[in-house]
């Protein structure tokens, strides 16, 4: 049975989510880290403060990805489309916690402006879902795209010795290029390049804030 929620409901509930995300307890499917086998091994203070630069913009990046998906979710027009987002926002929720859980073993912190870029996020995730479902997977088949490539460069960033931080890096590739595939199978729309260049343009900014914020 398809049950129907009332305005104040769906407020409630994105609220909720807002908080989970914002707080490092997102809503997941609790898939055990990655890391979880990886030896911890010793890191230089630099290693150790440039590891945890890399994986406060991947935090971040998470933080970005559960306020588009949750905007989708809102705006999509087909229960099907509806369902995806939702079943993506639930795998970068398990990526969120991840990072946060890395981010603490490196005894350092989330990033300060999460709040901002989850808000810009979401407004962003609503409007790609109001102005069409194939529209708003064509938003985030190129978004996956975009990640999938700065975590190639991320992986090739961190300290040699970090594969905690990798494990973890290498199984959020997998997922956001399962993302991206899964969109385009649902009919993805190719963006327009200003568009793709906005997006990388935002992306940049908030790679470079959260490395040192
Ligand atoms: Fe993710
Ligand atoms: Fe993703």
């Amino acid at each position: 049975m398809c049950r129907s929620y009332s305005l104040s409901d769906s407020l409630c509930f994105g609220i909720d989510r807002a908080l989970r995300a914002l707080l490092n307890n997102p809503v997941k499917t609790g898939r055990p880290s990655p890391a979880i086998d990886a030896i911890d091994a010793r890191l230089t203070a630099s290693d150790r403060r440039h590891a945890a630069g890399l994986m406060r913009v991947n935090h971040t990046g998470e933080v970005c990805a559960q306020a588009l998906y949750h905007g989708q979710h809102i705006t999509a027009h087909s229960a099907s489309i509806k369902q995806q987002m939702e079943h993506a926002a639930l795998e970068e929720g398990d990526h969120l916690a991840w990072c946060a859980m890395r981010l603490a073993e490196l005894d350092s912190h989330t990033s300060y402006l999460n709040v901002l870029w989850y808000l810009g996020s979401f407004g962003m995730g609503f409007i790609a879902g109001a102005v069409g479902d194939r529209w708003s997977l064509g938003f985030v088949a190129e978004t996956e795209h975009q990640v999938v490539q700065h975590l190639e460069k991320h992986c090739a960033l961190l300290p040699s010795q970090d594969k905690r931080s990798l494990c973890i890096l290498e199984a959020m590739k997998a997922d956001e290029k399962k993302h991206q595939q899964d969109a385009m199978h649902a009919g993805a729309a190719p963006l327009p390049p200003f568009i793709k260049q906005c997006m990388t343009f935002a992306s940049k900014i908030m790679v470079k804030t959260a490395y040192r914020l």
